[in-house]
């Protein structure tokens, strides 16, 4: 039996990890030992998931959190060795583009652990994101790289990785197993008070390039009050997102919430008008329950969301106006299918069999 051990620490790696989690229990011949490195330790930010996904518990919790970049990573990057170390594990698995997911992967490699990374070959070209610099480091040092999508294929080759020592799998997003998935999960759903079904728009903001710059911030506050006065503004609240606005003083009138679990993520991005975000992961669940999104944001990975007209980037209060004008008119989707065919799951778990072979 093959080891391998599963790095996640924030929230959108616990989504991911539950696709492939599952996938290896159904396929068989590989143990899993999850450790979470504690980035993301509140209640809503962290356990929810664990127990609406069904989650194996993590065997290690590492309780690193609300530190710098720094001493986050190198935290991470000394405790991962450690479990490393000790549980001798055949590979280690990493997911997306956090400091949980660099610091996993350098650990790892340093003492020779093959590392496979889900989510492989995403690019925004903007280096001052803390994403970019860890899912570009994190590639360099894959043995197995995951792409999600045909653009992500490309990224790479463009870097040269056809003269670089790893493998590289089109695999199709994890994420789109998990829509498909928890979409036809029954379960009890409560509209939050005062929102109907198709008359509201869900937003997130959370990216340290939107909530640590202040111009931003007020340009941001600004459209969705604007916004909420035509059409209801549901904002479940990072609380990262929350500290930045009370420290501002900035009075945002949307109708606020707690962050949700992804089962009522996903209820109420079936139920919403259209999004608005700056998360990675919700422009293309968007895509995935046919919702168009405006993205509070410089540029996207998701370039394809772009170019298919389902997605628009909006860096000023003209642009998100007339974006927000456009869809609140916008009834027709279109129909592509742009992130493979929902069992990437399986595809990662027979391919990081077929590499420890
Ligand atoms: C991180 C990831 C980002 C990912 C996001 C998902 C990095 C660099 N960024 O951003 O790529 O999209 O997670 O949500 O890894 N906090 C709490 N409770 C929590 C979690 C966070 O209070 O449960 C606070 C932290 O103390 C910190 C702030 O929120 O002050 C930001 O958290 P952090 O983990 O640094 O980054 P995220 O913004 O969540």
């Amino acid at each position: 039996m093959k080891k391998i051990i599963t790095i996640v620490g924030a929230r959108p790696q616990f989504v991911k990890a539950a696709v492939v989690s599952r996938a290896i229990k159904k396929l068989g011949g590989i143990q899993e030992l999850i450790v979470h490195t504690g980035q993301h330790f509140d209640h809503n930010m962290s356990d929810v998931f664990f127990e609406e996904m069904e989650i194996p518990k993590p065997a290690y919790n590492l309780e690193v959190n609300s530190l710098g970049h720094g001493a986050m990573t190198g935290r991470m990057l000394e405790k991962i060795e450690a479990v490393c170390l000790e549980e001798k594990p055949d590979m280690l698995l990493v997911y997306g583009d956090t400091n949980s997911t660099l610091a996993g992967a350098l650990a790892a490699k340093k003492i020779h652990i093959p590392v496979g990374h889900v989510e492989a070959g995403l690019r925004s070209y903007n280096m001052r994101m803390p994403e970019e610099q860890n899912r570009i480091l994190t590639d360099r040092i894959s043995d197995i790289l995951f792409c999600p999508t045909e653009t992500a294929i490309d990224n790479l080759q463009r870097e040269g990785y056809d003269n670089i020592d790893c493998e590289i799998h089109r695999s199709g997003d994890v994420m789109y197993d998990a829509a498909l998935f928890y979409k036809k999960k029954q379960q009890d759903f409560t509209m939050p008070e005062g929102l109907v079904s198709g008359g509201y728009v869900l937003c997130t903001i959370h990216r340290a390039e939107n909530t640590d710059d202040m111009e931003r911030m007020q340009f941001i506050v600004e459209a969705l009050n604007n916004l909420h006065k035509k059409l209801p503004v549901l904002l479940p609240m990072h609380p990262r997102t929350k500290k930045k606005i009370e420290e501002a003083g900035l009075a945002l009138k949307v109708k606020t919430i707690d962050p949700v679990g992804y089962l009522d993520m996903v209820q109420l991005l079936d139920r919403a008008k259209f999004v608005v975000t700056d998360s990675g992961g919700l422009q293309k669940e968007a895509f995935f329950f046919k919702k168009h999104c405006l993205t509070l944001r410089p540029q996207t990975e998701w370039v394809e969301l772009i170019s298919n007209g389902v997605n628009q980037l909006v860096n000023s209060l003209e642009e998100f106006n007339a974006g927000a004008e456009r869809l609140m008119k916008e009834n027709s989707f279109p129909e592509v299918n742009l992130y493979g065919t929902g069992n990437a799951g399986e595809e990662i778990v027979e391919q990081i069999k077929a590499f420890l072979k």
